[in-house]
């Protein structure tokens, strides 16, 4: 496994393996690696010649207010677990080579970008498509992962890569939890024991939510949960929305295949969880 640190040098690497007619697999990260990130890194050894996985926790995602500088960051044990994983790029660029002082491209994903999470944190999905797209140039990528857990997130880079005609295809990956439900994330390291109770009433809420969606009407299913949630102690929601899952817009009577999303605040934590609903 090699460590690369520098944009060209990992263009210039990819360049060579897709001259050579390798397949090159791409995971994006921030780091702080849990198996979440594992099975996407598991996928793209199984189906790619080559896989890059990259660590960069990416500044023009985060708003003034927000986590990047306590942002978990623990690269000696991220590197241990690529290894383990049989990677054979992490792409770890500084934030400097990635975005120097003079940097001034964005892209943005119209609607999409401005709706659920987006409404509570404007600038992210912003920094998310605009370091994506440089981490596809960059590695030269035939496929690239992402979890369903960043469902929003997902449907963003999968209308970039169309409208933009990119040649890479986007795999998404089914959101990996531990036993209690609690969908994995990074930023479950801020949750005290106490909050960690707490949280797993998310997921649990979400999952009688889909159960439900089978047989009562979708009203009655998203406010029964909404007042769930509401009920949880030393929390406050962002956002609890029942969408399609073609487009998010809101989903109604006619919605076959909906996905219900939800960003709650436990204490300082914002947690966000979704799971998909079927008639
Ligand atoms: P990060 O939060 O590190 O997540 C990297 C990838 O892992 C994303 O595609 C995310 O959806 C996936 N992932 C996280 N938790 C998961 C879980 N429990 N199960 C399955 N997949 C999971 O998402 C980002 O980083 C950044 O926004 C990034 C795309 C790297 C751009 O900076």
């Amino acid at each position: 496994m090699k460590a690369i640190k520098d944009t060209l040098q990992m263009q210039k690497i990819a360049f060579k393996h897709l001259k050579d007619g390798d397949k090159i697999g791409l995971v994006p990260t921030m780091g702080a690696l849990h198996n979440g990130h594992v099975s996407l890194i598991e996928k793209s050894i199984k189906n790619d010649d080559i896989t890059i996985v990259s660590i960069f926790v990416n500044p023009i995602q985060f708003g003034s207010d927000e986590d990047y500088l306590k942002y978990p960051r623990h690269l000696k044990k991220d590197l241990e677990i690529c290894k383990k994983n049989h990677v054979d790029y992490v792409f770890m660029p500084s934030v400097n080579n990635m975005f120097s002082q003079a940097y001034k491209t964005f892209v943005e994903v119209e609607v999409l970008q401005s709706m659920m999470c987006g409404a509570f944190r404007p600038v992210y999905f912003r920094g998310v498509a605009t370091v994506v797209l440089k981490l596809f140039n960059i590695s030269c990528a035939d496929r690239a992962y992402f979890g369903m857990k960043d469902f929003q997130q997902l449907k963003i880079i999968e209308k970039m890569t169309k409208d933009l005609n990119f040649r890479t295809k986007i795999v998404p990956c089914p959101i990996v939890r531990e036993k209690s439900g609690l969908a994995l994330s990074s930023r479950n390291s801020y949750l005290s024991d106490e909050e960690k109770l707490l949280s797993l009433n998310i997921s649990k809420i979400l999952k009688e939510a889909a159960k439900e969606f089978k047989n009562k009407t979708l009203n009655v299913v998203e406010k029964k949960a909404v007042n769930k949630l509401k009920k949880i102690p030393n929390s406050r929601i962002d956002y609890a929305e029942i969408v399609s899952v073609k487009d998010l817009s809101p989903a109604d009577k006619n919605t076959k295949k909906a996905v219900f999303a939800v960003a709650v605040w436990i204490g300082k934590t914002r947690l966000i969880d979704n799971t998909k609903m079927t008639k």
